[in-house]
């Protein structure tokens, strides 16, 4: 297995609080990699440090082999990084369609080949409604697909989901895993932070646990979830590991 991704002693400090402390950890090409961890544990900012969002205080990133530390998130994405965002982000008064265009024309491609890509970006993630829909008619799922379309229509090599599947209803979250299963299957490694156990325990194939900013266990998922710190770190939480 080759690593896609690696952190090594990864850092990031707000003013007294470190939000991430020391993070080392590997993501191997073609897997699904989850990341839990308590409401403030340090999951976003992780995400943060790794896109170039924040630059890290301490630490180092590789990605694709190459050293990437603190470099800008644009940069990043051209070089096959993308994400979706906690809080769905999109243009409101654009439609789906120009939305995903946005991110299709990123990459300096021709305004066609641009136009055709987010058309099937759409396709693929299965896209409820019709594409000249305004964003700001979507609904929750409808938005989350857009989200996912958004991001792929970069090409990238690498997508980081930041709780996509929160506010779903169960039958949604059955949909939103079988189309995290088909980008995987698709050839892109994704990382996946969730607090939803069902979808963590069914999408990953190895998860990391994250509290108070340093990871305290990983390996694969089945191994993680039996391990003692891990069912301690969640006490008091809504988890049942
Ligand atoms: N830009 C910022 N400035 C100062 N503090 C921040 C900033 N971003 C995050 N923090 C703090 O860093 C800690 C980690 O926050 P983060 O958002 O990474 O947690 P999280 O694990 O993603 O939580 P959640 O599950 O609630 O999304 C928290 O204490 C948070 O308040
Ligand atoms: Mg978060």
């Amino acid at each position: 297995m080759t690593a896609i991704l690696e952190t090594t002693g990864l850092t990031k400090i707000f003013g007294g609080l470190t939000a991430v402390d020391n993070v080392t950890l590997s993501v191997q090409q073609g897997e699904i990699f989850g990341i839990i961890g308590p409401n403030g544990a340090g999951k976003t900012t992780f995400l943060n440090a790794i896109a170039g969002t924040y630059k890290p205080d301490g630490g180092r990133v590789h990605f694709l082999g190459r050293d990437t530390t603190g470099i800008s998130p644009d940069k990043m994405c051209r070089m096959g990084m993308a994400r979706t965002f906690q809080i769905s982000q999109p243009f409101p008064k654009m439609t789906a369609l120009e939305n995903v265009l946005v991110s299709a024309t990123f990459g300096h491609r021709g305004e066609h080949h641009a136009h055709d890509l987010a058309l099937q970006m759409l396709d693929f993630v299965e896209f409820p409604m019709p594409v000249d829909t305004p964003a700001r008619n979507l609904n929750t799922v409808q938005l989350k697909r857009l989200d996912l379309a958004r991001a792929l229509a970069s090409k990238p090599r690498l997508l980081l989901l930041d709780e996509l599947a929160a506010g779903l209803t169960t039958g949604e979250l059955g949909d939103l895993m079988t189309i995290i299963r088909k980008i995987r299957d698709s050839g892109v490694t994704i990382i996946l932070i969730e607090h939803i156990m069902r979808v963590i325990m069914g999408l990953s194939d190895r998860i990391a646990v994250i509290y108070y900013g340093a990871k305290i266990a990983d390996g694969p998922t089945m191994e993680v979830a039996q391990d003692p710190r891990v069912a301690e770190a969640y006490l008091g939480e809504e988890y049942d590991l």
